[in-house]
């Protein structure tokens, strides 16, 4: 864990409303996993805000710099719309890598992804991280077509904007229909189970509800169990483990999730107690 003052190197609006922003950190794009996450102290408040780490430069392949990392954040309050309006050149202070990430058990073949909304943007990097090696099936659900990822699995278009995730089987799904399925990312998900030998998952608390009853269902009828890990986003205080201020409830105690997670297995989590 690092903090340092860095420079961002581009910022748009990828998709309405949510922003991706590259910026010049090498120490993290070098040792950020997947599922960790950076703070950032967004102007003049207090609380530094949390951010998955979406991308990094050593495995875009593509035209941003050597040693950068993206976000990919939603607009949803004073400090991300502080963040919206850096520029190139600005520069911001970030702490991190931070937290415990994502992790692949040895045997494993399959990979699931599961992302809602912005849930998409940690799971880029498992992505990026994974595509050589694993079989992957990426799930966005979004509720239009215009809040679907820009994504690429053809390899042709590989920018900052649409990172180059060749070989990953993408399956949009819609709240309204306008592309792929309509419906919720959890509609669709029991489609793929048997084909797959992990699941990774980040997206709102509706959805980790639902995937949690589909476990539970499963375990009652003594069908397949496939192991899904998912990234919880909570309220953060510090965002290395020192104010408690979010700490959870699981099957195994109590949590620091920004120290002990973000990543928890699904089952472990209490998920009547979780608020976010
Ligand atoms: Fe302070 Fe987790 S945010 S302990």
């Amino acid at each position: 864990m690092k903090q340092s003052l860095c420079s961002v190197t581009s910022n748009v609006e990828a998709i309405p409303g949510i922003h991706l922003m590259w910026i010049d950190a090498p120490d993290i794009a070098v040792t950020a996993q997947p599922g960790q996450f950076i703070t950032v102290r967004c102007g003049g408040f207090t609380l530094r805000r949390p951010f998955s780490v979406h991308q990094s430069s050593p495995l875009t392949g593509g035209n941003s710099g050597e040693g950068e990392i993206a976000l990919l954040f939603k607009v949803t309050g004073k400090g991300t719309l502080w963040l919206s309006q850096q520029q190139k050149g600005d520069r911001i202070d970030i702490l991190g890598p931070l937290g415990k990430g994502f992790s692949i058990e040895q045997g494993s073949k399959n990979l699931l992804l599961v992302a809602g909304g912005i849930g998409i943007a940690p799971l880029v990097l498992l992505a990026q991280h994974a595509l050589s090696q694993y079989q992957l099936t990426l799930i966005h659900g979004a509720s239009t077509a215009a809040q679907l990822y820009p994504f690429s699995s053809t390899g042709k278009k590989r920018s900052k904007l649409t990172p180059s995730l060749k070989g990953v089987q993408f399956v949009p799904v819609t709240e309204d229909g306008s592309m792929g399925k309509k419906g919720m990312a959890t509609d669709i998900l029991s489609d793929f189970l048997d084909w797959a030998d992990q699941v990774y998952a980040c997206g709102p608390l509706d959805m980790y509800k639902a995937m949690a009853k589909m476990s539970l269902r499963a375990k009652r009828n003594n069908l397949k169990l496939t192991k899904c890990q998912i990234a919880l986003e909570v309220r953060m205080g510090c965002g290395f483990g020192a104010c408690y201020g979010c700490t959870i409830n699981t099957k195994k105690g109590l949590k620091q999730v920004c120290r002990d997670g973000p990543v928890f297995e699904l089952d472990d989590i209490i998920w009547q107690e979780v608020t976010i």
